[in-house]
């Protein structure tokens, strides 16, 4: 059957993918940060999972205000780069796995989370720059990849709990897919950061390693923090890390924590990233 290994938590800036895109890794600005991506990306080369699970959110690429999914769930055999206004970064087609997409959509749906089936969807900034910061600039991307995708764009965007609930649901449908399949879940977006009004730039370290201890060691406390407090802590855009959250209840309680970064700033944000390595075994402490 399979199995979900490991969660890996990153923001996903789309200045990171930028200075990929254009060699400008060893500048004095990125070097720093792209230093601290090496041991997970050591990680992702040795663990080298078959299908990951991208929990992110669609920046108006993909829907626009004319709909807007709470969850969307990518069943396509193949997703495109988006083109946010300078044309579709030069990294690989997203190679889906349609089949155990599919099998996720029913065991979601018939588990009671109402998500949108998606045939097609271009994939931006918020999928695409974490697979760039775990696995480089290779020719294609070294797994599968299913796109989950959250609104974190327009109010009301879901609860923290309802994020970590998916993520549950989400474990126990990969867990009744019958082939051998090593899953890795991404996290992705935040940590605080504020792209809009009078508090643009506001970068909260305190709030973003609280939310890196507790994630690990108390997810549950995470996921009663109201939308309000987000916003007030960690900024309008802070939301995002609502995803982290359906990572870690994809995991179980139990979690080795491989590997954690945490670097400010990386464009608008304070910049973090985690790799969990899941230690019970499938359905035991559920
Ligand atoms: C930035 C961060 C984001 O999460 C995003 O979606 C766009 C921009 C930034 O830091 O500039
Ligand atoms: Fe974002």
């Amino acid at each position: 059957m399979a199995r979900v290994v490991a969660g890996v938590a990153t923001s996903h800036v789309p200045a990171i993918g930028a200075a990929i895109d254009h060699g400008r890794t060893q500048e004095p600005y990125w070097k720093p940060l792209f230093d601290g991506l090496e041991p997970a990306r050591r990680w992702a080369a040795d663990a080298k999972p078959d299908v990951c699970i991208v929990v992110y959110n669609d920046h108006a690429s993909a829907f626009s205000f004319a709909t807007i999914p709470t969850f969307a769930l990518g069943t396509a055999p193949a997703f495109p780069p988006a083109d946010e206004g300078f044309g579709p970064r030069p990294v690989p087609v997203v190679e889906g796995h349609d089949d155990l997409a599919w099998h996720l959509a029913e065991s979601l749906i018939l588990d009671e989370f109402d998500i949108t089936i998606v045939n097609e969807m271009p994939v931006d900034h918020g999928l695409t720059v974490p697979l760039s910061v775990v696995f480089g600039q290779p020719e294609a991307w070294p797994c599968r990849v299913i796109p989950l995708c959250v609104n974190v764009i327009q109010y009301p965007p879901p609860t923290g709990n309802r994020c970590f609930s998916l993520g549950k649901a989400l474990r126990r449908a990969v867990e009744s897919y019958p082939q051998d399949l090593k899953v890795a879940v991404f996290g992705t977006g935040g940590m605080s950061h504020q792209l809009q009004g009078e508090r643009a730039g506001l970068i909260n370290p305190a709030f973003d390693r609280v939310f890196m201890d507790r994630l690990v060691e108390a997810p549950r406390a995470l996921t009663r923090i109201p939308h309000t407090e987000y916003m007030r802590e960690a900024g309008s855009e802070g939301i995002e890390l609502v995803m982290w959250l359906v990572m870690r209840g994809a995991l179980s309680e139990r979690v080795d924590e491989v590997y954690r970064f945490y670097h400010v700033p990386a464009s608008n944000t304070g910049y973090g990233l985690m790799v969990l390595e899941d230690l019970a075994g499938p359905r035991s402490d559920r």
